[in-house]
């Protein structure tokens, strides 16, 4: 199942949007092991930012990385088509334009959702943009500002009109942030009124949650981002069950805990020793969720300073699971770091 975006050809109905803090190179690497088409994003990159620091480290792509989009957030027309051509020329496939952001920080500065209330900037920006690249151009938004003012639809209408070549549909309002539950019911409006890709996103944590929102939405792809926190074998999961009807096992107990201290392993090696530790915590926890006393052991993952912590740590926690042999096994496996293979 093919999605076509203006002139990129995507194998893969997911899509694993930004995440700011997440969705480096190595979070992207996991997910590639497995799955090599699945279209990725980078985290956001400010426009702005950009302008002073061109030599931006969130922008560095492997050459494995394909297909990925760089996102870009900012409000200024003529800054976000630079930006865009710094973008392309860093090697992105699309650049996705951030409309979604509910951050203060981010909107108290007419960037992220703020430009829903601006759909008149927004449209000059999604032209300067496309008008200063060759490659396809994204846009990522909410429903709207609140629940007063739900111009998703006539949104997405004037974004398309603008030369959008796909978008991405948060379920939730700016006002919302993350509470409540995404609308896939609006979505499959916005849908409805647009013919250029719809990817819908909101609240998407298993296979089963993937497939009721394409149904519920007809939307051409899905958009899985928290969902994919600890989990970079989900988008396999969807994608293998779409495209060939094959349905592939939830990976074993062994496999999250040997993936967790390879992501941590990975980010070290790319990271140094002190960031990629800071950063590994976040990401480590996440592989423990669901999981048979993970919770006991979670306060723990969020301390360590070094990958020996780590390691006693998962080690205890394999055995606590399942004794000695799945101890063993734990062993055996981060020792081969076969993890996702
Ligand atoms: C930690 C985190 C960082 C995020 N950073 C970005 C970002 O940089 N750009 C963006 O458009 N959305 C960002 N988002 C929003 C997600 O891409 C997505 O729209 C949102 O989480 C809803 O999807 P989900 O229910 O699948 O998580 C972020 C979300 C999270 C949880």
């Amino acid at each position: 199942m093919a999605i076509k975006i203006g002139n990129l050809e995507v194998n893969s109905v997911v899509y694993v949007p930004p995440m700011a803090g997440v969705t480096d190179l190595v979070f992207r690497s996991l997910i590639r092991r497995l799955d090599p088409n699945c279209l990725l994003a980078t985290e956001m990159v400010s426009s702005r930012g950009l302008m002073n620091n061109p030599d931006c480290r969130i922008m560095k792509i492997a050459d494995s990385d394909h297909p990925i989009g760089i996102q870009l957030f900012g409000h200024e027309s003529d800054v976000m088509a630079a930006a865009a051509k710094m973008a392309q020329a860093a090697g992105a496939d699309f650049i996705d334009i951030n409309m979604g952001c509910p951050v203060p920080k981010i909107t108290k500065g007419k960037d992220g959702c703020a430009l829903m209330k601006e759909p008149e900037l927004a449209r000059e920006i999604v032209m300067a943009v496309k008008d200063s690249i060759s490659i396809p151009v994204t846009v990522k938004f909410r429903l709207g500002w609140d629940e007063n003012n739900k111009n998703a639809i006539e949104f997405g209408t004037m974004l398309q009109e603008a030369g959008a070549n796909a978008v991405t549909v948060h379920g939730r309002t700016r006002a919302q942030l993350y509470s409540g539950k995404a609308d896939w019911g609006f979505i499959a409006n916005v849908k409805k009124n647009l013919s250029i890709p719809v990817f819908g996103n909101g609240d998407v944590f298993s296979l089963e949650n993937a497939l009721e929102l394409i149904e519920k939405t007809n939307c051409d792809g899905v958009a899985i981002a928290r969902g994919t926190m600890g989990n970079p074998w989900l988008a396999y999961r969807i994608n293998q069950y779409l495209n060939h009807k094959q349905t592939i096992a939830e990976p074993s107990v062994v496999e999250r805990l040997a993936t967790a201290y390879d992501h941590a392993q990975l980010l070290v090696n790319y990271k140094g020793d002190r960031v990629g530790i800071n950063e590994s915590r976040r990401h480590v926890i996440n592989y423990t969720k669901g999981l048979m006393h993970g919770s006991s052991y979670r306060g723990l993952l969020t301390q360590i300073n070094n990958l020996n912590d780590l390691k006693e740590i998962l080690t205890n926690l394999s055995y606590a699971i399942g004794g000695l042999i799945m101890q063993e096994e734990f062993l055996t496996a981060i020792n081969q770091q076969f993890c996702l293979q």
